[in-house]
């Protein structure tokens, strides 16, 4: 049976930190309502010039030097982003081009902040089926350019960044033979659109649009679906919450977090948080969390992990992957 196992990972982050201190000299905010209602201390804003793409090459290229990889040994990259560079083509090819690498197949995938899982799966299964044997999953956003900065609600919660995992298809023998992608669960529920979207795009306003949110609806949605996710992919490869190592999910809001956390009764030092340092990145919020968590020595091979994720759409999804 083949498995999608994880050879590396990588991230980068925008130079520019701006704190909420930063932003409360210029609105009506305040670290300490940020902090109390999120646990967001700062964010990673990207430079003018500076797009998704670069971030997701940066992240690409540390994550195939983890893997001790080269860029021609890829044959798909998957990068999960609501913020590509431009409406077509996909980012992802741009990755392509600029990482070196001339075959296989490269395309984008759009599930908001379930991203990530959601460009996971899609991988795994292209694996799993044999269309690829090397790929780059990537989650790479720039937030920062479709948020209303006029608008204290939503303009907080979010900042830049990418991050990235190479899978390998592996026979699943010998040392590999109970690591990788183990399950997905992946779900949408498209009647919740006007809780959380952007209100443009070429095909409506033929503008690029800002992000509008609802957050105490969508709160509510993510505390309910979450908990019903990680069930849901723990069940499928015959798992209970007492197996995991690791919650590694996805960065909004602490207090989701930690509500997650506490349903799956891990106690908070197995759980990766980095929405203090990072704010929402959406899509690439999961694989810098992982990147963060796995290069200071927590996350180690064999450890079983469970990602989740929900946001726009609303989409959301959950993988267990075995390390
Ligand atoms: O990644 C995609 C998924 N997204 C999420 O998971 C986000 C889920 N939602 C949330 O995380 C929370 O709902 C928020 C953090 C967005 C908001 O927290 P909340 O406890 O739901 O606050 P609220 O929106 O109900 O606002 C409470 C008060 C309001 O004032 P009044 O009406 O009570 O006087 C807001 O105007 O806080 C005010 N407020 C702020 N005050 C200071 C809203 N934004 C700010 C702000 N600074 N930045």
């Amino acid at each position: 049976m083949i498995r999608s196992v994880v050879q590396g990972c990588g991230a980068y982050l925008p130079e520019r930190v701006v704190t909420n201190a930063d932003l409360a000299r210029k609105m009506d905010t305040s670290d300490e309502w940020i902090q109390q209602r999120t646990g967001i201390r700062q964010r990673h804003i990207a430079a003018d010039g500076e797009f998704t793409s670069h971030l997701a090459l940066k992240a690409s290229q540390r994550a195939l030097a983890h893997a001790g990889l080269n860029a021609s040994d890829l044959d798909l990259i998957v990068l999960a982003t609501a913020t590509p560079d431009e409406t077509f083509p996909a980012t992802a090819t741009r990755v392509q081009a600029e990482l070196g690498m001339t075959r296989g197949a490269a395309f984008d995938v759009q599930a908001v902040c379930a991203g990530f899982v959601y460009g996971l799966s899609v991988a795994d299964s292209l694996i799993k089926n044999g269309l690829a044997s090397t790929a780059l999953v990537i989650g790479a956003e720039t937030f920062s350019r479709i948020l209303d900065w006029d608008d204290r609600g939503t303009c907080v919660l979010f900042g830049d960044g990418a991050g990235a995992v190479v899978l390998r298809a592996e026979e699943g023998t010998g040392s590999s033979a109970d690591r990788g992608v183990l399950a997905n669960a992946l779900h949408s529920d498209g009647r919740q659109h006007d809780i959380l979207y952007v209100d443009g795009g070429p095909s409506s306003t033929g503008t690029t649009g800002l992000l509008r949110m609802e957050g105490k609806e969508v709160f509510k949605h993510a505390v309910v679906n979450m908990a019903a996710v990680v069930g849901e992919v723990l069940a499928k490869a015959g798992f209970e919450a007492k197996d995991l190592d690791w919650l590694v999910p996805h960065q909004a809001n602490k207090r989701i977090i930690d509500g997650t956390g506490r349903k799956l009764g891990l106690p908070p030092e197995r759980v990766v948080v980095t929405v203090d340092r990072h704010a929402n990145t959406s899509a690439a919020s999961i694989p810098l969390a992982l990147d963060v968590a796995v290069k200071d020595g927590r996350i180690k091979k064999g450890d079983l992990l469970l990602l989740e994720g929900i946001g726009g759409g609303l989409a959301w999804g959950a993988s267990l992957v075995r390390w």
